[in-house]
């Protein structure tokens, strides 16, 4: 059965029991109208792409509604919950730190802190030995973006350009949307004001290969501090020609340019791999990580 997830009329369906999947009332359930109603009302557009379910409960790959309901979730929260929803070790882990009493840490040093970022590390190529938490994914791509400038910035002035490819995403803050988003102008800001450039999705229609597309835009080199990219866009899900990955770290190397691998979607056992960049042989000088890395909560 397709669903319009605009429409909100309740639409009778086919009884399914199966081990997993269990419909028992017509789609959205009347009595969650108004619920649902009421935040398409009240949040922005933007919240309302998903089909009309209210989440109530969920388990493992299950996610259920309050009236008898029961899918297999195959958006995994979108993309979130790479141990599958309420793992045992994230409920008991969050709950032996709720017994603490210590439910926030930002500055101050923890244990906990220091064993989680001992882990990320140790999961990261040799010698990246810094790790920093934040609250999003987004935020993480702000710094690594700060951070790549920073490096451009010691080599010279004007080397502040960040580049990135079309229509990939990697937030929703100022930066973040500038270096991901539709190849038109963000929020009336033009991207080359903001240094920030856009490469063709590599390997899609529109790509010549990494060398060529750099020309043809008249990128320089010199203007340049870092490249962010998904190691495999969340859109196409499909791994970048490697050729095109070669010549990307090739120019990167020749000419001190950070490459930052967004792996907040990608990350942390999402493709079969630790890391999605492992596909390519590839080390960044940065990584984001995000989503999977907690499988719920903001870290
Ligand atoms: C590749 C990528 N980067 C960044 C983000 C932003 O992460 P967050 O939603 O935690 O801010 C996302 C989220 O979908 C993402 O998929």
């Amino acid at each position: 059965m397709s669903l319009n997830v605009s429409d909100l009329t309740p639409v009778g369906t086919q009884p399914v029991s199966t081990r997993f999947r269990r419909i028992v009332t017509p789609i959205p359930n009347p009595e969650s109208v108004a619920e649902i109603q009421w935040l398409r009302t009240f949040e922005p557009q933007s919240m309302a792409g998903m089909p009309p379910i209210l989440w109530d409960s969920a388990e493992g790959f299950l996610v259920r509604d309050p009236y008898g309901n029961q899918w297999i979730d195959l958006s995994s929260g979108i993309v979130v919950a790479n141990v599958g929803h309420a793992h045992p070790a994230i409920l008991s882990a969050i709950r032996a730190q709720l017994g603490t009493g210590l439910i926030f840490s930002y500055a101050f040093s923890t244990r906990i802190r220091r064993q989680l970022l001992e882990r990320l590390v140790g999961l990261a190529p040799k010698g990246m030995n810094k790790a920093i938490l934040f609250s999003s994914g987004t935020e993480a791509t702000e710094c690594a973006m700060s951070l790549m400038r920073k490096h451009g910035l010691r080599i010279a002035p004007g080397k502040v350009g960040i580049l990135s490819i079309e229509s990939s995403y990697h937030g929703r803050t100022l930066s973040a949307k500038l270096a991901g988003g539709p190849p038109g102008l963000i929020d009336g800001i033009s991207r080359s004001a903001a240094f920030h450039w856009q490469l063709p999705l590599p390997g899609g229609p529109d790509s010549k290969g990494f060398e060529v597309d750099l020309e043809a835009r008249g990128i320089g080199a010199n203007a340049v501090a870092g490249v962010i990219l998904e190691s495999i866009p969340g859109w196409t899900t499909t791994l970048y020609p490697a050729v095109y990955m070669e010549q990307l770290m090739r120019w990167a190397k020749e000419h001190k340019v950070l490459v930052t691998a967004d792996e907040i979607q990608s990350g942390i056992g999402r493709t079969g791999r630790m890391f999605a960049f492992e596909h390519y042989g590839i080390t960044p000088g940065l990584i984001t990580c995000g989503k999977g890395l907690s499988s719920s909560l903001p870290l």
